[in-house]
């Protein structure tokens, strides 16, 4: 990377940095670098497979509930029984909530809530699973209370009785959800759960490496989150679909759009060169829903044809489907609006990242890398 300029014109000019005396290599991205050990989760890119703790996310798909696979990652164990129910939102939550803007992002208001509750909480070193249990099962409440306070509505107390998922959509909307629907947002829960030392994870292990607790974690990850490169792009998937309108337009509309330089939503990863395996399980999620997105089929035949554009275009480079273009249709499917889409991601996500925490924090070693300095030389200051 170049130095960057000198903006100080009185300035003498500067001696050259000093060289790097010891020859370390420098990755941009920390692209390649090994910077942790994990149990959790295996993303194995080039085989299209991703695993938790082992298991098969297509088998954990079909025979787990969000729940299990949440104390799978926490404890190691299986426990398909395993039940979770929404938190209550404590009322300092809840007032900082009410003083948000309508037009607050919920992913701002997500992390807003987050660090609130934090200061509410007694939440001592080490992380714990019953810190991570705590901030899992309270979020979803926080949400779902944003969401109908901007709608001038009341929040409504969790139900014990549902599960997270189902109390989430209840909170949201006041009705119990149907199984199906329930059961379609679930599993989106447990594909989005946990996914390697991805960028929002890495900030949570990094907060954690300082003996910070797990709500400040959590919210710095949803920080981290919240930027477009991460927070994943389900919403424009959707875009996409309706920008192409029809099926005898999709073969069309997609070589113009890739003429044009322009990426198709949906489509290519930095890690998997197979198809995305979250996509797979979605897909047959999506094909179950009692309520699927009218776009739906459009959107199956823009697949078929992209895939076959693009190998064409990257004979070298698979660029296969991702799991934004299901997750899409699975969260709308179950009615949320496509802004609360990162937000639910986030959601999702709570049970790796607090699974990261707690497993950063049992081997625990600061995160403090090295920056190589390419600034000025020593000089004097300007007489
Ligand atoms: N549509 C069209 N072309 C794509 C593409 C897409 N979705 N994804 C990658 N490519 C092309 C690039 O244009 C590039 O072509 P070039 O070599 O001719 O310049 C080549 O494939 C490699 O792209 P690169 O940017 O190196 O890949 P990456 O690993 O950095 O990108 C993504 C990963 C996810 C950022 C990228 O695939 C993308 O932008 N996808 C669309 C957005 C999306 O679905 N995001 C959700 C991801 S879960």
């Amino acid at each position: 990377m170049p130095a960057t300029p000198d903006p100080d014109p009185a300035a003498q000019p500067a001696a050259p940095a000093a060289p790097v005396a010891d020859g370390r290599p420098y990755s941009p991205g920390l692209e390649g670098v090994l910077a942790a050990e994990t149990s959790l989760g295996l993303v194995d890119g080039a085989n299209g497979r991703l695993m938790y703790r082992g298991y098969r996310i297509g088998d954990l798909v079909a025979n787990g509930t969000y729940a299990a696979v949440a104390n799978l990652l926490w404890t190691g164990t299986w426990d398909p029984r395993s039940h979770m129910a929404a938190g209550r939102v404590p009322s300092a939550v809840l007032s900082a909530l009410r003083a948000l803007p309508r037009t607050t992002k919920p992913m701002d208001a997500l992390r807003t809530a987050v660090s609130v509750w934090g200061a509410t909480q007694v939440l001592d070193w080490p992380p714990s699973e019953v810190h991570a249990r705590a901030i899992t099962a309270f979020s979803p409440s926080a949400l779902a209370a944003f969401v109908r306070l901007r709608q001038d509505l009341e929040p409504i107390d969790p139900d014990p009785r549902l599960d997270l998922v189902s109390g989430f959509l209840f909170q949201l909307t006041g009705e119990r959800p149907d199984p199906a629907t329930a059961r379609a947002l679930d599993a989106y829960f447990i594909v989005g759960a946990e996914h390697g030392l991805n960028a929002s994870t890495f900030a949570a292990r990094v907060i954690t490496s300082t003996r910070s607790d797990m709500a400040s974690a959590v919210a710095g990850a949803i920080g981290a989150m919240k930027g477009p490169l991460h927070g994943g792009a389900p919403s424009e998937v959707v875009e996409q679909i309706h920008r192409v309108g029809s099926p005898e337009h999709a073969e069309q509309w997609v070589r113009e759009a890739l003429a044009r330089g322009e990426r198709l939503m949906g489509f290519g990863h930095r890690v998997y060169r197979a198809y995305d395996p979250r996509a797979t399980a979605l897909r047959t999620v999506v094909e179950a829903m009692p309520t699927k997105p009218d776009w739906l089929e459009l959107a199956i035949k823009v697949e078929d044809v992209a895939l076959r554009v693009l190998e064409e275009k990257h004979p070298d480079r698979p660029l296969k489907t991702n799991v934004e273009f299901y997750a899409a249709a699975v969260l709308q499917g179950v009615g949320l609006t496509p802004d609360l889409f990162p937000a639910t991601f986030a959601l999702a996500r709570h049970a790796g990242w607090t699974a990261h925490v707690i497993e950063q924090a049992s081997a625990n070693r600061l995160i403090r890398p090295d920056a190589r300095y390419v600034g000025p030389g020593e000089r004097d200051l300007p007489a």
